[in-house]
């Protein structure tokens, strides 16, 4: 097969996913370049900046691929103040970055829920109401997170992680709290409260297939996703999966999958938000970079304080845990002028797909 068979105004088949998934040369040349120019098409030249908190590292979860699952006694737990937290927000905005994303490990209990919903209401407090506030906090109920929303938060990250039921089952434990069909409701459910909704998958983990891939591209235009975030799958030393089996990817192929992985949703999807994942740049120096000339228009500077960072570490090799919010806003500032695209600062910079739907 060859690229310029295949109709991109039609909707895409499985089959010609795959193929795109897996292509290399000439090919994978094509379609990256391809990509890159839809998104300056439909989204513009500026790649949007989104402040990510990871504001603890307690987890009640205990997936076999992450370095902060609950049985790693290794990692020394920390839960930053509501003080600090505010203080990064109030530099994402006076930095002019959209939006803050509040990340953390699981964790449902009422004083966690409390505790984001006051969060919520200071940071559009101190922001005068005009930063974008994204959560990225795991399986919530229905309730969570529509009390969530009400007090001001509009964008919600959920990765299904992968969309074979079979391969998901084999990455968590088998309990009620890691269930696929969970994880799948609770997407539904931040769709149906009205969240711009965002998910993604790993990419190269062991025994995971080309079709399966195909498959999550499917899964992800199908159920009309406004945002999205993909990353190749790293081992984390002290996690089962890391022990127990090897990927049959080299970092190199997971590398290349997770660009022609991107280059092929950008073009199924032209109008949605597709970030450049952090995890890329634990492979490759330029992994970053390369995904915003795949069609990439999202990068999340870490704004974590420097002291915490270490403890955050989901996989080996994470990028930026020595830097602090000031040397990450510079040095991404300097990658996106390198891929000739300019920084998105001082509006939202939603996800176009959305509104369209409304
Ligand atoms: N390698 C790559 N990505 C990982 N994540 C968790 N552990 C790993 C790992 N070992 C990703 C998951 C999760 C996101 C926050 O980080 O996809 O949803
Ligand atoms: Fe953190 Fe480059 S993004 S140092």
């Amino acid at each position: 097969t060859n690229i310029n068979q295949i109709d991109f105004k039609k909707s895409l088949s499985g089959e010609e996913i795959a193929f795109l998934i897996g292509c290399s040369g000439a090919n994978s040349k094509a379609l990256r370049e391809m990509a890159g120019q839809k998104a300056i098409e439909l989204r513009g030249s500026k790649v949007w900046f989104r402040g990510l908190i990871e504001f603890s590292n307690v987890c009640i979860k205990d997936c076999f691929y992450c370095g902060i699952r609950k049985s790693n006694t290794k990692v020394p737990r920390y839960n930053l103040d509501d003080e600090a937290i505010i203080q990064a927000a109030r530099y994402a905005f006076e930095n002019r970055y959209g939006s803050v994303v509040l990340q953390s490990g699981e964790r449902i209990d009422n004083k966690f829920i409390d505790r984001i919903d006051q969060l919520i209401k200071k940071i559009k407090e101190i922001s005068d109401n005009k930063i974008g506030i994204t959560l990225s906090l795991g399986e919530q109920t229905k309730e969570t997170y529509q009390k969530w929303f009400n007090s001001g938060a509009h964008r919600y990250l959920l990765r299904i992680e992968t969309t074979s039921k079979e391969l998901y089952q084999k990455l968590h434990p088998v309990n009620k709290l890691h269930s696929f069909e969970r994880r799948l409701e609770a997407l539904k459910a931040l769709k149906e409260i009205g969240y711009q909704t965002g998910s993604g998958v790993m990419v190269g983990l062991p025994s995971q297939t080309i079709s399966d891939l195909a498959n999550d591209l499917l899964f992800l235009k199908e159920f009309d996703i406004d945002m999205v975030g993909m990353g190749p799958y790293i081992e984390h030393e002290d996690t089962p999966l890391a022990k127990s089996s090897q990927s049959a990817y080299t970092q190199e192929e997971r590398l290349h999958m997770t660009l022609n992985m991107i280059a092929t949703l950008r073009l199924m999807m032209p109008d949605i938000n597709i970030a450049a994942s952090t995890a890329l740049q634990a492979i490759d120096p330029m992994g970053r970079e390369k995904a915003i000339k795949c069609g990439a228009n999202i990068i999340m500077p870490n704004i974590t304080p420097a002291t915490e960072r270490k403890n955050y570490q989901l996989y080996n090799n994470k990028p930026c845990i020595d830097e602090s919010a000031d040397d990450c806003l510079s040095c991404l500032q300097m990658r996106i002028a390198f891929t000739g695209r300019e920084t998105g600062l001082g509006e939202w910079g939603d996800s176009l797909h959305f509104f369209k739907k409304q």
